[in-house]
């Protein structure tokens, strides 16, 4: 049933060019998005890492704030909510007991609640006023893959919708995301080296990532997927705090995975010069990066190339080759890939 490959998490991460393309088939839910003047989103774990980079479509495509919350903080907080409040709570199993609690707490507050759920009937889109359903199909593996694509793809659709309701467009957006299924099967096709790179991380003592912009989330979605799977201490940081505290981190040999944006973006030069910066201290630098951008190789150890794509959708990409290394590197360690210690499908406790 694991489909030829060892680990349910393999083939998870396999199905992503066919998940991908399901959901972005989804209906738009009946809801009306013109009186949308803010919105919250609220989830967990890998879930709220997908919703970190909805936030910066939804504020650069729709021109609305958005503020991203942990669950289990917004819960407890007092927050400012009016009939113009959209709530848009993510989760794959649709049953985790804090992002439930987020959404009756913005409930009983006026909000109006949409559910993003992997999961028909469960008791989040049954609480929600809305519900746009990914098409991930059945997650098995604890550790969230597939399903995070396909947050991602369901958060994009709602940025673009919430863009139109405002009278505003985000040109090339639609093509781009129609080509990304194959875009992941080419991807997915070159994995063979990123398995290479996983046995010099297993040995490791800490390993980092780094990201900016829409690169950030990724890089905490990276450091998660290691710390829960191969039991290693990772951290994701923006790469413009570095030097108020993290780069005392680095050390000889100490593995940086830098999440890099396309040449043509305002931010790519930032990051390459966040590269030299750690490679400079010693760091061992692993670098994800689109196709063809020359300006990395110098600074680089190993270079994990990705197709282009506008930068708002990069993570739909990035992300992939983090979950391959996360997962080789904790079969490489001996752990069981698909039933971490410690950890449940889901959270239904507080
Ligand atoms: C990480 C992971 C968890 C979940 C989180 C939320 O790989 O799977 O962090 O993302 O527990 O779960 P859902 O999406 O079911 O609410």
């Amino acid at each position: 049933e694991k489909g030829g490959y060892d680990f349910y998490m393999l083939k998870e991460i396999a199905e992503q060019p066919q998940a991908v393309a399901a959901t972005l088939l989804t209906r738009m839910p009946d809801l009306d998005f013109s009186g949308v003047q803010k919105v919250i989103i609220v989830a967990c774990g890998t879930a709220y890492h997908a919703g970190m980079i909805a936030g910066y479509a939804i504020e650069q495509w729709a021109r609305i704030g958005c503020d991203v919350e942990l669950a289990s903080e917004f819960r407890y907080r007092d927050p400012l909510i009016d009939e113009g409040t959209l709530v848009i709570a993510i989760s794959q199993s649709g049953e985790t007991m804090d992002t439930l609690m987020a959404l009756r707490h913005a409930k009983a507050q006026g909000a109006r609640v949409l559910a993003i759920c992997n999961t028909n009937g469960s008791t989040i889109p049954r609480e929600s006023d809305a519900v746009l359903y990914t098409h991930g199909g059945p997650e098995i593996a604890v550790a969230s893959t597939k399903a995070f694509l396909t947050q991602l793809v369901a958060c994009y659709l709602v940025g673009l919708r919430l863009a139109a309701a405002r009278g505003l467009s985000a040109p090339g957006v639609q093509e781009a995301l129609r080509a990304v299924p194959d875009q992941l099967r080419t991807l997915l096709e070159s994995s063979g080296a990123i398995r290479e790179l996983a046995y010099d991380l297993a040995t490791a003592r800490q390993v980092l990532f780094l990201g900016r912009h829409v690169g950030y989330p990724v890089a905490l979605e990276g450091a998660l997927k290691l710390k829960e799977l191969a039991y290693m201490h990772a951290e994701g940081f923006a790469a413009g705090e570095l030097k108020h505290g993290p780069i005392a981190l680095i050390d000889e040999g100490t593995p940086v995975i830098c999440v890099v944006p396309a040449p043509t973006d305002a931010l790519h030069d930032k990051m390459v010069s966040n590269i030299q910066e750690v490679r400079a201290r010693g760091a061992r630098t692993i670098v994800i990066a689109e196709q063809g951008d020359e300006a990395v190789a110098p600074f680089a150890d190993a270079v994990i190339p990705v197709p282009a794509t506008p930068a708002l959708l990069a993570p739909l990409l990035t992300t992939v080759p983090m979950q391959i290394l996360a997962c080789e590197t904790a079969a490489a360690r001996g752990h069981d890939v698909d039933q971490p210690r410690n950890l449940a499908k889901s959270v239904t406790v507080e």
